[in-house]
């Protein structure tokens, strides 16, 4: 029997919540197809500078290193805004990023049959479905480029540096075309390449890459029309390649589109097997405690994690077969209730999809 070894990284916030259910998913998931799981706690983000003093302990880099995957609850929250940037919640997210070479983000972003009415676009608009896979450059761009403040004649300054080589995006472009092969076929690289010499060199490396795949079908988007495309027509993506900051703000409205950021997953991986697995949300400070996050982002999670860091495909189908089984059923937590749903809380719709498994 195979045993998987995971890092649990629950965080602030809704963390502990969402990953409390996740992983009785994972387990339930693991009975169910015959695979063994050992988990090992690590602080990361707000607890762990209340514990440590920093974000990202030594010990816990170590920790996911030795680890065949690593789950992430969500970091951050109003006690610790007014820390210095380097010392923030988010600072130890970023660590681990960078820390483990996660460079390729992948955030699925579909509409679940039954939460259409969920989604804020008129119904001529999403039409049958969407799904759309963004994939995000994640160890490099302005959230890792030189960044500072100076006084220039007196005045206070600050700068961030957007900033990639050619081997940064190759390897993200070649995940980016990689999936598209996989999915429909259809890749759309986003860029500023009309302003920026960053994304200049970011499309001339996507267009050289693109002779490996004459296959994909490759068109180009510029950051703010792609923003508007999302909700004037987002049945037009399959797969959507943006840089670290692009990704990030279009995974924000994708998932909005799609019902709500409760529900979207992500894989941050490599280039060997191990990943971070975490929601694309945050830590929702303003509900944590109460019982009533979604904790369907992390589960989907979870089956990223089954399906790319340990290849139990069937264990993952199941996770999201289950999660669908779950909203035919009604089930509903605050943020994507409609009117005749059930409405449930964290664990009632954690307990469904165990039992729906
Ligand atoms: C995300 C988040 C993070 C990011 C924050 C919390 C640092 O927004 O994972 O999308 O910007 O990458
Ligand atoms: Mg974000």
């Amino acid at each position: 029997m195979n045993t998987y070894k995971i890092t649990l990284l629950r965080g602030d916030g809704i963390g502990p919540e969402i990953v409390a259910e996740a992983i009785k998913v994972l387990d339930k998931t693991g009975e169910r197809f015959g695979f063994a799981l050992e988990y090992t706690e690590a602080l990361m983000g707000g607890c762990a500078i209340d514990a440590t003093g920093v974000p990202l302990p030594q010990e816990t880099i170590d920790k996911c290193l030795a680890s065949d995957a690593v789950l992430l609850g969500a970091v951050g929250g109003w006690k610790w805004d007014n820390l210095p940037g380097n010392r923030r919640p988010e600072a130890g997210l970023l660590g681990i990023r960078g820390a483990l070479e996660l460079y390729a983000n992948l955030r699925p972003a579909k509409i679940y049959g039954p939460l259409k009415g969920a989604c804020p676009l008129r119904p001529d608009i999403i039409g049958d479905s969407m799904d759309i896979m963004v994939v995000r450059e994640l160890t490099g761009g302005i959230y890792f480029g030189k960044r500072g403040r100076e006084t220039v004649d007196g005045v206070e300054a600050a700068y961030d540096t957007e900033y990639y080589t050619t081997t940064e995006v190759e390897r993200i472009a070649r995940v980016a075309f990689e999936s598209a092969r996989k999915r429909g076929g259809k890749l759309c690289n986003v860029d500023k390449a009309n302003v920026l010499e960053s994304s200049r060199l970011w499309r001339e490396t996507v267009l050289r890459v693109a002779t490996e795949y004459p296959d994909v079908q490759l068109s180009h988007l510029y950051i703010d029309n792609a923003a508007m495309q999302l909700v004037r027509n987002p049945k037009q993506f399959d797969v959507i390649l943006a840089s670290n900051i692009f990704g990030d703000i279009l995974s924000d409205e994708a998932s909005q589109v799609a019902g709500s950021i409760g529900m979207l997953a992500s894989a941050s991986l490599g280039n060997g097997t191990r990943g971070l697995y975490e929601p694309i949300h945050g830590s929702a400070p303003d509900i944590a405690g109460k019982g009533i996050a979604n904790p369907l982002a992390t589960i989907l999670s979870i089956s990223m994690m089954l399906r790319y860091s340990f290849d139990e495909f069937a264990a993952a189908d199941a996770i999201e077969a289950a999660v669908e089984k779950v909203l035919e059923d009604g089930l509903r937590t605050p943020d994507i209730y409609t009117q005749g749903g059930k409405k449930v809380g964290t664990v009632e719709m954690g307990d469904a999809v165990v039992a729906a498994l």
